[in-house]
């Protein structure tokens, strides 16, 4: 067996991460929510599976990700462990369930982790959330952090345009960046902010520095399985690239099953008992 057939079945964990930076390997992380499509997702490979809060607009139909509770969000987690065997699952921490005390965030990452068995959590902010964040680091919950464009709090924003273009902002999520990796995040999602800034900020912190709408020049690339694959076909910023129209699939067999039904063709004597 080649070291690399051995490397795609070896369980991802925070550690190989960092390794897999070191190495200069990108990492490949897509959301998923539901037992069948993280089979899916785990199987072709993906490195990290994110039951993000988007899950509040692909899945609940929500404008934006602030509905999406706690309970919801541990509702899907269990689902994708089901799913998952190599990947590691990082689940997002929801609206209203970190930020203003760290003693509820700590007992909310504590639900996620023991009720869906899931691996690490993801928080939106810098500074502001920094006793949050490092309140549940010590109790050995390993944290992503996520800077940028902050769809939680998309109310704060008005937009959710390209953020970081004037230099104050670029500024504050370096040094954002940088306490996050001092006190011991173990990655980092960049969203939608200019490339030459991600580069930056992936060269001067030694965790992974995931991007999404934030260049190349960043460790791994993150993006939301219904966007990618046509499902959520709404949606068409700059950074996405669609790997498939599976709307229109969706769409043409499941017209084609009605017209078998209403012609009477479907059951046929084969598929009837
Ligand atoms: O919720 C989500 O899907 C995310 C990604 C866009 C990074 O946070």
């Amino acid at each position: 067996m080649s070291t690399n057939t051995i490397d795609n079945k070896r369980k991802v964990t925070t550690r190989r991460l960092v390794e897999m930076k070191q190495r200069g390997e990108k990492i490949s992380m897509l959301t998923a929510y539901d037992y069948s499509s993280a089979k899916i997702v785990d199987g072709a490979g993906i490195d990290v599976i994110l039951v993000g809060d988007s899950a509040s607009n692909v899945m609940a139909g929500n404008v934006t990700t602030l509905p999406i509770t706690l309970d919801q969000m541990i509702y899907h987690a269990k689902s994708v462990m089901k799913g998952t065997e190599r990947a590691l699952v990082v689940v997002d921490l929801p609206f209203g369930s970190y930020q203003g005390n760290s003693k509820e965030a700590l007992a909310s990452a504590v639900r996620i982790m023991k009720e869906s068995h899931a691996e690490a959590v993801k928080m939106e902010g810098g500074s502001e959330i920094r006793e949050s964040i490092e309140r549940i680091l010590c109790a050995g919950i390993p944290v992503m952090g996520h800077l940028g464009l902050t769809p939680q709090s998309i109310n704060k924003f008005g937009t959710y345009n390209v953020r970081a273009r004037e230099e104050a902002e670029a500024a504050k999520l370096i040094s954002d960046a940088i306490m996050l990796e001092e006190i011991g995040c173990f990655a980092i999602v960049l969203e939608k902010i200019p490339a030459d800034l991600a580069r930056k900020v992936a060269e001067q912190v030694t965790i992974p520095v995931i991007g999404i709408g934030a260049g190349g020049g960043v460790d791994g690339q993150v993006l939301v399985m219904h966007d990618m694959l046509g499902i959520n076909q709404g949606f068409s910023p700059r950074f996405l690239r669609r790997y498939a129209d599976l709307a229109t699939i969706m769409h043409d067999a499941i017209g084609h099953y009605v017209e078998d039904v209403k012609s009477g063709s479907f059951p046929s004597t084969e598929e009837s008992y």
